[in-house]
């Protein structure tokens, strides 16, 4: 007990290390407030990852601790820590750009959220903000080019660096090929879910090459298979997008940059807001037009964009995951 004692002293004075009682143990403590386990850890900590474990064998190093520290999150800190990583957001006013932002947030990324949705983009910045990240908002429309400029521009301009570029502003809209408004309908597809992340992207490198950062395009299943009628735009752009993710990943790769797609199927979020009061019929249909039986909510697909964006993913690159709770495999796609 008193070597124990000694060598807890000792590895607490190291510079890069500090010791807490095991977490795994934290919830059941004993009538005195006491550890029931005793065990403790040593923290590495930049990486908040147990190096050292002493006392008990079934504490194994390598597993997470708690955050002790005053800055970012409370809690679990995963391994996929984003602190001092500078990354961009864009359509971070709502769904599953909106969980992205956060979920970086709480990794201690500072994070660039954009879209143009003031009020919106507030809320979810206000959200970053509870994890103590730094954060900023840009209004930019990304159909239009000096718009998007500015999304580059000001990110340098604000925190001198760019890490990860999430490619996720997108939108939907139906017609068929034939119809008065296709052709305007699947330019501002086209303009929002494709040639902007083409130009952002273009904007974005030199930067991205400076950091060896990485992109992550949100794309679709849309892209593999042509799940319903009147999609033709949206469909095309998204397919494009997944070629652009593997033609940009060759490119890059020299420079050690990566890029991958994230391709969901059906999220409930507002971009099924055209279909007006049918909202509820559709996601239903979408429901039941999976294996699963479910829908994915946002944070699902925020936290494959974690995993993507990491170091964990460091030899992913020029790829597209599917996430769609098996509606390809129902469809024998
Ligand atoms: N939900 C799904 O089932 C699903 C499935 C597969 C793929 N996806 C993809 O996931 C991505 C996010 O969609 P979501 O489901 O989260 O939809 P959402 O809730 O409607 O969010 C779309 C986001 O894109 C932004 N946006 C749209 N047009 C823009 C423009 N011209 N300039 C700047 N920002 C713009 C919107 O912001 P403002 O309106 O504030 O500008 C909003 O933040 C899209 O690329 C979508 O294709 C979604």
């Amino acid at each position: 007990m008193l070597m124990k004692a000694i060598i807890i002293t000792i590895l607490c004075t190291l510079p890069a290390v500090f010791c807490v009682r095991c977490y795994q143990c934290a919830s059941s403590q004993d009538s005195k407030g006491e550890d029931n386990c005793g065990a403790y850890k040593r923290f590495d900590k930049e990486s908040h990852i147990a190096v050292e474990c002493f006392s008990d064998e079934s504490h194994m190093p390598g597993s997470f601790c708690m955050k002790l520290t005053q800055q970012g999150p409370k809690g679990f800190i995963s391994i996929m820590s984003f602190r001092e990583k500078v990354v961009i957001v864009t359509g971070a006013s709502s769904g599953i750009g909106a969980a992205i932002a956060v979920k970086f947030a709480e990794q201690g990324a500072s994070v660039v959220l954009t879209a143009r949705n003031q009020a919106r983009l507030k809320e979810v910045a206000d959200k970053c903000g509870n994890y103590g990240a730094k954060h900023c908002i840009i209004i930019a429309d990304l159909t239009k080019k000096d718009e998007i400029g500015k999304i580059v521009a000001t990110t340098v301009e604000r925190f001198g660096k760019i890490d990860v570029l999430v490619n996720n502003a997108g939108i939907a809209g139906r017609a068929s090929i034939w119809e008065a408004n296709a052709m305007e309908l699947y330019d501002t597809i086209m303009a929002t879910n494709l040639h902007a992340v083409v130009y952002l992207t273009s904007l974005a490198a030199p930067h991205l090459i400076k950091t060896k950062g990485n992109i992550v395009n949100i794309s679709s299943i849309a892209a593999v298979n042509v799940i319903k009628p009147e999609q033709f735009a949206y469909c095309t752009s998204k397919a494009g997008l997944d070629h652009f993710t593997r033609s940009a990943a060759l490119d890059f790769a020299s420079k050690g940059v990566r890029v991958n797609s994230i391709n969901p199927g059906p999220v409930e979020t507002n971009i099924a807001q055209c279909l007006g009061d049918r909202q509820g019929e559709f996601w239903n249909m979408m429901q039941k037009m999976t294996a699963l039986g479910r829908l994915s909510d946002s944070e699902e697909i925020a936290d494959l964009v974690l995993f993507v964006a990491s170091d964990k993913a460091k030899a992913i690159t020029g790829s597209s995951y599917i996430t769609d709770n098996g509606l390809l495999l129902k469809r024998g796609a």
